[in-house]
């Protein structure tokens, strides 16, 4: 496994969990050192167990450059490495996946024997990755030594480790047969369950089906959020909207809460490579490209938002905000919601103090005038307004009497709709809430 990131780690230790032999291999010799002394640099819940048992049996080692590989030739090589979006032209920056492929190729004709190795790319990449990763290969390996697959990743942070162990569907698309008939036998102890594998029969099948599962979701979310303000201008519920769609299996329940706008280290970033490709090919997605538009909007529209539930003016006010991760259960900040929302806040005046469960670390960078609360409770202290921006379950069940006290003027804004604001009113609160939700 090479890259030992989020997606590399998880799949890494599932892979081991289900019987196969792993080495994961990362350049941060940092994050192995501390995978080594049995800590876990991503806060992933089940991971911690799920990487001692397999490391306590000899299924997984972690090592942070290719000379400490001394195994036999692999069946696979995985590339788990970053695809990060270029900040201008949306396009994914493949060059960690090309180093990585070479750097494994180089390794891989070094070894003595001549094995077959399948390379898989497990990260999100472009249409068309793949073909220019075998080139990068061929370089090192002659044709008849190795093969590439994609087999691209649909991992929730928060929910890793089911997601990998009861998959809806795994995707592996290859136009090698061997290659195909290699990861059908690796993932036989999931599909024996009947967990579904499609096989699709080129490379750039698998490749697509991330990027467009992933824009279909982000319109989803979209849609739903651009619904949730219209139904506060008609006097509408979005709680029994969604209900009333969701039940329409055309439609699925799923992905129909609204929020502050969606973000996360995957969505923004794929529905953007997704543009510049269909662009690249002449072929625009223009309902993609409008998505985009709109989650930015809507991520904009929450200062608003807050901004009149505080009366107008949010000059020299004091404002809290519980959450800063992208989603509850993990401690992931990229494209955050909430990177959006304070910095605009501040802008206007205001000054933030704000708290999260795991994702504090990862946010201070890119929040240098917002004050850390050691928790929840502590957000509360002083502050003319309380925001709920990620919806984490502890976030829920505060003493809210006592926070009531604590609170310059007890104004709270709920961007999930997930606090119990029948409670929050009667104890005095002023609750704002999404899309005309009136709350249990
Ligand atoms: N995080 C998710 O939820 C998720 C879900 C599905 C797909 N993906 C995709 O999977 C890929 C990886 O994402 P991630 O979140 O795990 O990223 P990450 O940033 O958490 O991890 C990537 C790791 O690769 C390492 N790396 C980079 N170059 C290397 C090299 N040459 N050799 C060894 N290690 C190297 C980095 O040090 C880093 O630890 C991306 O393409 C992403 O889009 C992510």
């Amino acid at each position: 496994m090479i890259g030992t990131g989020y997606v590399g780690l998880v799949t890494g230790a599932c892979f081991a969990e289900i019987g196969h032999s792993v080495v994961c291999m990362d350049k941060d010799k940092g994050k192995i050192d501390r995978l080594n002394n049995g800590e876990i640099p991503i806060f992933e819940p089940g991971l911690e167990e799920l990487v001692a048992h397999n490391k306590s049996i000899g299924k997984i080692r972690f090592i942070d450059n290719f000379d400490d590989f001394d195994e036999n030739i692999p069946d696979f090589v995985f590339l788990a490495v970053g695809t990060p979006s270029h900040k201008l032209t949306g396009q994914a920056d493949l060059s960690y996946l090309f180093i990585a492929a070479e750097e494994a190729a180089k390794k891989v004709s070094s070894l003595k024997g001549d094995g077959f190795t399948v390379f898989v790319t497990k990260s999100t990449v472009p249409v068309g990755t793949s073909r220019k990763v075998r080139e990068v290969i061929g370089k090192h390996l002659s044709a008849d030594r190795f093969a590439v697959a994609s087999n691209p990743e649909f991992l929730r942070e928060g929910a890793a480790i089911e997601d990998f162990m009861k998959p809806d569907r795994i995707v592996v698309g290859s136009d090698s047969e061997e290659a195909r008939r290699m990861l059908e036998k690796m993932y036989r102890p999931l599909t024996r369950q009947g967990h579904p594998l499609v096989v699709t029969s080129t490379v750039a099948t698998a490749e697509l089906i991330k990027y467009a599962a992933n824009a279909f979701l982000a319109t989803k979310i979209t849609f739903i959020n651009e619904l949730s303000r219209l139904c506060e201008k008609v006097d509408a519920r979005v709680d029994e909207l969604s209900l009333g769609i969701g039940l329409d299996d055309r439609i699925g329940d799923k992905f129909l809460n609204p929020g502050p706008g969606y973000g996360g280290s995957c969505l923004p970033k794929d529905t953007l490579a997704l543009i510049r490709t269909a662009v690249d090919f002449d072929s625009p997605l223009e309902i993609v490209e409008t998505v985009v538009r709109a989650n930015d909007r809507h991520k904009h529209l929450m200062v608003q938002k807050i901004r009149k539930a505080a009366g107008g003016s949010i000059d020299a006010k004091r404002i809290g905000i519980l959450g800063l991760a992208f989603k509850a259960h993990t401690d992931d900040v990229r494209d955050s919601p909430a990177l959006t929302i304070i910095p605009g806040l501040e802008q206007a005046g205001a000054s933030i103090v704000a708290f999260d469960p795991e994702g504090i670390d990862q946010a201070r960078e890119s929040l240098p005038h917002c004050e850390f609360a050691d928790s929840a409770e502590q957000v509360f202290d002083n502050v003319d307004l309380v925001v709920l921006v990620t919806e984490w379950p502890e976030f829920k069940t505060l003493d809210w009497s006592n926070l009531y006290k604590a609170m310059r003027n007890p104004v709270i804004v709920d961007l999930r709709n997930v606090l119990p604001h029948e409670e929050l009113r009667e104890i005095g609160f002023t609750c704002h809430t999404t899309g005309g939700y009136i709350g249990a």
